[in-house]
């Protein structure tokens, strides 16, 4: 097999023409209807990871004509004062999308938190009725890594009707919403999802001719899990003392994969770009409903 280098996968740049589209159709939105899509992310405690993310997102709100504000609250905070809250943020009319930026601090109920958000304003898609939606092939929101993917086969071009896609990890967030994005209609991939407990992993990786890799272990698809020509997917971003690496063995995969996603500039800057989308959706479903009141 001669040794050729895989394409890189740009996620840096895909998530550019996604977030300029975007900042397009906000446009149009806001000089059609005056509703300029608001995102509210809430920040509890001052993890640093968290607080970088957060302020990424707010960037790239502003960047594209997106309105976003921050509620940042105290690591302490009980249960009843951040339920509150998102009570607030759902009854406020002026907001569109609500984030609320996870891990939460162990002593607050995560589930009960993201299950108080409005469905209509879920710009995570992580409420269950939004995965109900999502699994029946009639989507509200799209969880934004998958769709992210999602995004980044269609725009680089990778056939998935008919191929093998294995999906190596089952999280609620990535694992599972990814599998079901690849096997919905129109999409057509056969798939498999590989976790802790699944036998010869290797060897079930090696028959993908997709292989997406969300486990957050560092380096853990190796060279030899990989078949010769696949399209290899990193979805993990793990911080290895000053590095951020992701979770396949980037130098032994870029000489055996016909394409390859990067870490960083792979797959995170494509999370950001699904979430505003998502907001202008959001919004969307505003105006919508308002045009809906005003024709009845
Ligand atoms: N923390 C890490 N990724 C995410 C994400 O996509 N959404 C939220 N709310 N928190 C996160």
């Amino acid at each position: 097999m001669p040794i050729v280098s895989a394409q890189i996968i740009d996620g840096k740049a895909i998530a550019e023409t996604v977030r300029n589209q975007v900042a397009v159709e906000t446009q149009r939105l806001i000089s059609e209807s005056g509703i300029i899509p608001h995102l509210a992310a809430v920040l509890v405690g001052n993890d640093p990871a968290s607080e970088v993310y957060v302020r990424n997102k707010e960037r790239a709100c502003h960047k594209a004509g997106l309105k976003s504000t921050l509620h940042r609250l105290d690591a302490t905070i009980n249960q009843a004062k951040l339920l509150t809250l998102v009570h607030a943020l759902n009854s406020d009319p002026d907001v569109h999308g609500i984030l609320v930026q996870l891990p939460l601090p162990k002593h607050l109920d995560s589930m009960q938190i993201l299950d108080a958000i409005a469905p209509t304003k879920d710009v995570d898609a992580f409420h269950p009725e939004n995965t109900g939606l999502m699994l029946q092939g009639r989507p509200r929101f799209l969880p934004c890594t998958p769709a992210g993917v999602m995004k980044m086969l269609e725009l680089t071009g990778v056939r998935t009707a008919g191929k093998h896609a294995v999906v190596i990890g089952r999280s609620d967030i990535v694992g599972k919403p990814m599998a079901a994005l690849l096997v919905q209609k129109g999409i057509d991939a056969t798939v498999t999802i590989c976790h802790s407990r699944t036998a010869d992993i290797g060897a079930v990786c090696r028959t993908a001719d997709i292989l997406i890799a969300a486990v957050g272990i560092p380096k853990f698809v190796k060279g030899d899990m990989i078949k010769p020509g696949a399209v290899v997917i990193d979805v993990g971003i793990n911080r290895v003392g000053e590095r951020l690496v992701g979770d396949v063995d980037y130098a032994a995969a870029s000489s055996i994969a016909s394409a390859i996603t990067p870490v960083p500039g792979g797959v995170g800057p494509m999370t950001i770009a699904m979430l505003l989308q998502n907001t202008l959706t959001a919004a969307r479903l505003v105006q919508k409903r308002s045009q809906a009141a005003f024709t009845h």
